[in-house]
């Protein structure tokens, strides 16, 4: 009753930011990321005769809010597979945790794809996707490989809201996100309590909410056409648009420091010289830059020039979560 399992990151070029059920973890609209190789969560879950569960994060040990959250969620895989046992979890993230990088759904991907198989399910794709919404809502999108679409779905038990793949990791081999850090640290203002706030508070919300549906289309069919501009310039204008609700959320929810806004500033004088690159923002300070491999090595240089990028990291579509044999504990 051991299992153990990677999932990588993802980061959405058309985001979600609000949800119409927060038990259920179902969206107010359908967002679409890559998933991104090189920036993952390894997740180890053993169910045994333990006496309560816990949770281990890079060695340390985890409790309160983050452990209650792991605890809901193995109650779910239990309620599944019918068992009552507790569990040892234990996680290891590739990359800064809690600075907007997205280590929620590569988190939640990861323990719910471990838990599943060290509880004896056997759950295809969709149905992992649909268990980690349950976690955290991008974490949907963390499942599948390449460019995966998280439906908005209808229903009212969720059934169809999940990650969907729009194309391969094969399809687009040369996309490539750079994701600069610009600080480290625990994000201000979590995505989960961020996003309630929004729809109770900006009047943009119901604006963000109306433009979603043709910014999916637009990208959808830009990745399917392998269209650069076209989903570089429409994913970095659907960012723009979910931070605009952040900013008119109150109290506002800025999650831009000085660097974030120097470079959005430079990929803009960039792109004025022909040096095509696009920039989003999650719920923290960092930026990922959409590019194409072949300008990557300029693209980084410039990057790591600008005063306060502390790091970069290069990403490209990625595989999806998977079981692997080397145990973390
Ligand atoms: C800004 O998936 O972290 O990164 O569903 O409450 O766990 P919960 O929130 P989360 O929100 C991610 C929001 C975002 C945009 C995106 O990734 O689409």
């Amino acid at each position: 009753m051991k299992a153990t399992a990677i999932a990588n990151a993802n980061i959405a070029l058309i985001k979600y930011w609000g949800k119409r059920d927060a038990d259920l973890m179902l969206p107010n609209n359908g967002s679409l990321s890559m998933t991104v190789d090189g920036l993952h969560t390894k997740t180890t879950v053993e169910f045994g005769d333990f006496e309560a569960d816990t949770l281990t994060m890079n060695g340390e040990s985890v409790e309160g809010k983050e452990l209650d959250q792991v605890i809901k969620h193995l109650d779910l895989v239990r309620g599944m597979a019918n068992i009552n046992k507790k569990a040892k979890v234990a996680s290891e993230n590739s990359f800064p945790t809690a600075a907007g990088l997205a280590s929620s759904a590569s988190g939640f991907a990861a323990l719910s794809v471990a838990a599943a198989k060290a509880a004896g399910l056997d759950l295809d794709e969709k149905q992992l996707s649909i268990l980690s919404r349950r976690g955290s809502g991008s974490a949907s999108r963390s499942v599948g490989a390449g460019f995966i679409e998280w439906l908005k779905g209808e229903q009212a038990d969720g059934d169809d809201s999940y990650g969907k793949q729009v194309a391969t990791p094969d399809h687009w081999p040369a996309f490539r996100m750079i994701v600069a850090i610009t600080a480290t640290g625990e994000k201000k203002i979590k995505s989960r309590a961020g996003m309630s706030q929004t729809i109770k508070t900006s009047p943009m919300y119901q604006g963000w909410l109306d433009t979603v549906p043709a910014d999916l289309d637009v990208v959808r069919q830009g990745i399917r056409d392998k269209d650069f501009t076209k989903v570089g310039e429409t994913a970095e204008r659907n960012g723009l648009k979910m931070h605009a609700t952040m900013i008119t959320t109150i109290p506002t929810i800025l999650y831009w420091n000085p660097t974030t806004i120097a470079i959005m500033h430079a990929i803009q004088d960039w792109r004025d010289e022909g040096l095509e690159s696009y920039f989003t923002m999650d719920a923290g300070p960092q930026v990922k830059v959409f590019c194409l491999e072949k300008d990557v090595p300029e693209l980084q240089k410039r990057l790591q020039e600008i005063p306060g990028v502390r790091e970069t990291i290069i990403g490209k579509p990625g595989q999806a979560a998977r079981l692997v044999e080397e145990h973390l504990f």
